[in-house]
């Protein structure tokens, strides 16, 4: 029997920090606003110059790093992002090319916030076939240059910061696969959902094809169309909902109580939600990761620099039973269970 186990993670964190009180000088906002809102007291930003394929590939090099492999040994990447370098191609080509991989496939996968979520399954998947044996998994995010800093785009703007993860996924091989019932390290069960009626409750729509005349115009360069647009409350409700339902269903399947389980790292859009997340698996605080103080919604790449995170600070360690819960622009959503 295959199955996919992960090996490492990385991470990449451009060094500068925007404050809220820096956002304050752009826009009418306040420290106290963003905080009670949503509990990001800070978030970072990449210099002129640095592209999302960038991020990526420095993050993929410390997860490689930390593996004790190179880009040679890779068999697959899946890279997932809203925010690429290019309308085309992806990023996935991009980060072949910068680690010296082999020819590989390198599939670009687009679930926003659920990203990473979806492709830990999507790794699972082809793993269990036996046919690729060492995967690179990135979620790679620079949202700073698509926010404006503005009155009329606050209720977005504070919220998401830049960023990237990796992790190095290897097949192991055995007479079983990992369970939640068994000690198997690795990788045990998965859950995806979408619902496209929600597609415009948070979305980029220009440029785009959707049917006007031109892919992009000039005269749209600052119009509301060419903003991301989100209705914050629905997507809240959403959310919580969402986030809540796919875990019970991942945890029914599995035959466990909220208390079974090691650690839940949510995806990162508030920290309201994710508090409400925990008091309705009557989790405690220690059991359920948090990092948006330092680093807002990376989208993407929150996933991998939440297991940075619990990683460095002892709580993510080898056997530990681990759900992961994520909710985005789609709307998608995704959970994951495994073993550390
Ligand atoms: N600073 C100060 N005031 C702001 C603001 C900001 N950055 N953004 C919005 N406001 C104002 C609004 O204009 C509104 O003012 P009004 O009452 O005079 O009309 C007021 O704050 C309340 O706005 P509301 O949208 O009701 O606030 P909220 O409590 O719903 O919080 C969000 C706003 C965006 C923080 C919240 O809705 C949210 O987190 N939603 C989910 C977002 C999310 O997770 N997105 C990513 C999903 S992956």
């Amino acid at each position: 029997m295959f199955f996919a186990q992960i090996r490492a993670v990385g991470c990449a964190l451009p060094p500068y920090i925007v404050t809220n009180d820096e956002l304050a000088t752009h826009m009418d906002t306040s420290d106290t606003w963003i905080r009670e809102r949503s509990g990001i007291v800070e978030r970072r930003r990449v210099a002129d110059g640095v592209g999302t394929s960038h991020l990526a590939i420095e993050a993929s090099q410390q997860a490689l790093q930390q593996a004790g492999l190179k880009g040679e040994d890779l068999d697959l990447i899946l890279a997932s992002t809203l925010s690429p370098d290019y309308y085309f191609p992806g990023i996935g080509v991009q980060i072949q090319h910068g680690l010296g991989c082999r020819n590989i496939p390198a599939i670009d996968l687009r679930a926003q916030c659920s990203g990473f979520s979806w492709g830990l399954a999507t790794a699972d998947a082809f793993m269990r076939t036996g046919r690729y044996k060492r995967v690179l998994l990135v979620g790679a995010e620079i949202h700073s240059r698509i926010l404006e800093l503005s009155n009329r785009n606050r209720n977005f703007s504070v919220l998401f910061g830049d960023g990237a993860g990796a992790a190095i996924l290897e097949t192991q091989t055995g007479e079983e696969v990992p369970t939640a019932q068994n000690c198997i390290r690795g990788l045990i069960d998965h859950e995806m959902g979408t619902d496209g009626s929600c597609a415009e409750m948070l979305y980029l729509r220009r440029p785009g094809n959707a049917g006007e005349p031109t892919f992009q115009d000039l005269g749209e360069v600052r119009s509301e169309a060419s903003l991301a647009h989100m209705d914050g409350q629905q997507v809240f409700k959403h959310a919580v909902t969402r986030m809540c339902a796919v875990m019970e269903t991942l945890l029914t399947r599995n035959g466990l109580r909220p208390a079974d389980l090691d650690l839940v790292i949510p995806h990162q859009a508030n920290l309201r939600i994710t508090e409400m997340l925990r008091r309705k698996f009557d989790l405690p605080e220690e059991k359920v990761v948090s990092n948006i103080h330092k680093y807002g919604n990376t989208t993407a790449a929150t996933l991998p620099l939440c297991m940075v995170d619990a990683q460095a600070d002892g709580r993510l360690a080898p056997g530990k039973l681990v759900a992961t819960v994520t909710f985005g622009a789609g709307f998608t959503w995704g959970a994951n269970l495994l073993r550390w």
